[in-house]
């Protein structure tokens, strides 16, 4: 089975495309202000999301291999264009839902986010970096045209002037495929050398469980609850740590 067949499977049979916070925003049951305080947060995984990448690229022994990454990097950093960087796209969408991440900090449930994906990528075989940063990209690409989709239904932003969600839903099952791609070669030279794939297959299995569950856990935790009356309760992230100084 091609892994990226096998990383739909996986999507699916974990709920992350039925998760709450989707469900809630696509049934415009989320309000404007809870869905930019979430997104706000989500920004901080935009922005690092290259590093992890960055690390597990220098990894991949063959060259012919790490190009692959080499180019989603790029891609990440907008061909070298400042404004197309990534992070910067995401700044925009921001802009057009009204809000910025000016003066925002970063919450324990995206630090923790971020954490694990750069263990997985550094520490670990690069297999289990691979499969966790691919089924990331695999499910974001539907992730990606579910809340596209949601913001133009809610009449927060007009379709043509949606900004970063449009290129990615496009784009990503690509990066995906790049990602899974420097798996199966690794599988292929591996049989064919006569030596045993277990210990590939398992980190397969490992770092595909892994990004489903830190990327699901991502958007349950970055729910705001918000109050009757509209006013903003504080998250469940908001009483996690207190202010120094
Ligand atoms: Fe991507």
């Amino acid at each position: 089975m091609k892994i990226f067949d096998y990383g739909a499977q996986a999507i699916a049979q974990s709920g992350i495309l039925q998760n709450s916070y989707l469900e809630r925003l696509s049934a415009g049951s989320m309000p404007l202000e809870e869905f930019r305080k979430s997104q706000e947060q989500f920004y901080f995984a935009v922005l690092y999301f290259s590093q992890p990448m960055a690390a597990l690229a220098a990894r991949v022994p063959d060259p012919y291999l790490r190009v692959k990454i080499l180019e989603n990097l790029l891609e990440e950093h907008g061909e070298f264009n400042a404004q197309a960087f990534h992070c910067n796209t995401f700044k925009s969408f921001l802009e057009s839902v009204g809000t910025s991440v000016n003066g925002v900090k970063a919450l324990p449930p995206v630090h923790a986010f971020n954490s694990a994906l750069s263990s997985a990528c550094a520490l670990e075989h690069y297999c289990v970096g691979l499969a966790c940063m691919g089924v990331i990209e695999q499910s974001f690409a539907t992730i990606s045209a579910i809340i596209g989709n949601a913001v133009v239904k809610n009449g927060w932003i007009r379709a043509e002037s949606l900004v970063h969600y449009q290129l990615h839903a496009k784009i990503d099952e690509r990066h995906a495929e790049d990602f899974y791609s420097i798996i199966e070669k690794n599988l292929e030279s591996t049989r064919a050398a006569g030596r045993d794939t277990q210990e590939i297959e398992e980190a397969l299995e490992r770092g595909t469980s892994l990004g489903l569950y830190i990327f699901e856990r991502l958007y349950r935790d970055l729910i705001f609850e918000s109050k009757v009356d509209g006013i903003l309760a504080r998250s469940k992230a908001d009483t996690v740590g207190v202010g120094y100084a």
